[in-house]
């Protein structure tokens, strides 16, 4: 696909979100692939102009295109719209959450030669939102696990270890207790293993997973997980490596890719050019990679780590004095 005119979708958000998307953007312009971006309104703004969070205009656009790259989007709580990132996960079926999580030279981290990418199943399991009251004293909800879901996570989780040369999965899981449920997930995961026979495959319960991941982190490569656990676990391992505001993310469906930061639309600090747009970058980077541009992705990755490890660019959250613009001009120089 490399070469080709592209429109790709670009999603500012709210919050922080315009100052990092507009940094991921201009380091994505400064390599000259000839990317077209197609500006689409979600959250708060959208409601203003549409009446809704999630026009119908900006899942088009992102169904057109077929990939966009998204700022964060506030979430009023407990009244107020719905989820606008549960809205574009639904209606594009991106059923793969994928976290890379990388030590970085410069970053703060206890560890040293961490590389994992976590791939957690993006639609059912808890989140599958069937819930209901029992009377007013208890509340059920349901644990939903398909067999079709808990195959196409692991068929991501096994291609990209085949394609990037990654020797093992480990599946995270409660088998022991949730018998049935996780049973399946297992049962599926192995079926799945089963045709690639070069990739390592375990299984580690969830709760050891956790524990082994903070003593060692540099034990595992690709890890899959049922949603739940996989929420708990991606988060965990950013921790490890850094923190929020250096974590990249994917969502993945087989029609539509939408990339965006793990972190939020953080509206304390919003409107004061201190964001650090490190993981949108990376979340461009891994667009990049999912496009084709292999090469492109390394160089943006490079200069990510170039600038932090210098320490003289940073942002205030990794302890330096540079706004969101001097962080990305020193990116684009160093590209
Ligand atoms: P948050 O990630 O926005 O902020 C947590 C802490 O990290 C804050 O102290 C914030 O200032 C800091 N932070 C986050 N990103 C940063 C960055 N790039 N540079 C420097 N500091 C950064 O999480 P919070 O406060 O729980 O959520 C705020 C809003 O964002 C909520 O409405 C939430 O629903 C929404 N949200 C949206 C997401 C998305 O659109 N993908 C993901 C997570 C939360």
């Amino acid at each position: 696909m490399a070469g080709e005119v592209r429109k790709i979708t670009l999603i500012p958000g709210d919050g922080i979100g315009p100052e990092v998307a507009g940094a991921a953007r201009q380091v994505i312009d400064a390599l000259k692939l000839g990317f077209e971006w197609e500006e689409a309104i979600a959250g708060a703004g959208a409601v203003e102009k549409y009446g809704t969070p999630l026009p119908e205009e900006t899942l088009e656009s992102i169904k057109r295109n077929k990939v966009a790259l998204k700022g964060p989007v506030t979430t009023p709580v407990g009244t107020g719209f719905r989820s606008v990132n549960v809205g574009i996960r639904k209606a594009l079926d991106l059923y793969a959450n994928v976290r890379p999580a990388k030590t970085m030279a410069g970053i703060n981290s206890r560890y040293t030669g961490v590389d994992l990418v976590i791939f957690r199943e993006n639609t059912e399991c808890l989140y599958a939102g069937i819930e209901h009251m029992i009377g007013e004293d208890a509340a059920e909800s349901i644990r939903l696990i398909t067999r079709k879901a808990s195959r196409r996570i692991a068929q991501r989780a096994f291609e990209f270890a085949r394609q990037t040369g990654r020797r093992r999965v480990t599946a995270g899981h409660k088998a022991n207790i949730l018998k049935l449920t996780d049973g399946l997930f297992l049962e599926a995961v192995r079926e799945v293993a089963a045709n690639y026979p070069e990739i390592a495959y375990d299984e580690v319960i969830v709760d050891a997973l956790s524990l082994r991941l903070v003593v060692d982190p540099t034990e595992f490569d690709v890890l899959v997980l049922p949603n739940l656990f996989g929420d708990i676990i991606s988060d965990l391992c950013a921790g490890l490596v850094g923190g929020l505001g250096v974590a990249p993310g994917a969502n993945l469906g087989d029609d539509a890719a939408v990339f965006e930061a793990v972190h939020g639309s953080a509206p304390q600090i919003a409107g004061q050019n201190i964001a650090n747009p490190t993981a949108l970058i990376l979340s461009a980077a891994l667009m990049l990679e999912h496009l084709g541009y292999t090469a492109e992705a390394a160089r943006v990755h490079q200069a990510v780590t170039a600038v932090i490890s210098e320490g003289k660019w940073v942002t205030p959250d990794l302890g330096g004095t540079a706004t969101t613009t001097d962080f990305t001009k020193a990116v684009v120089q160093n590209l």
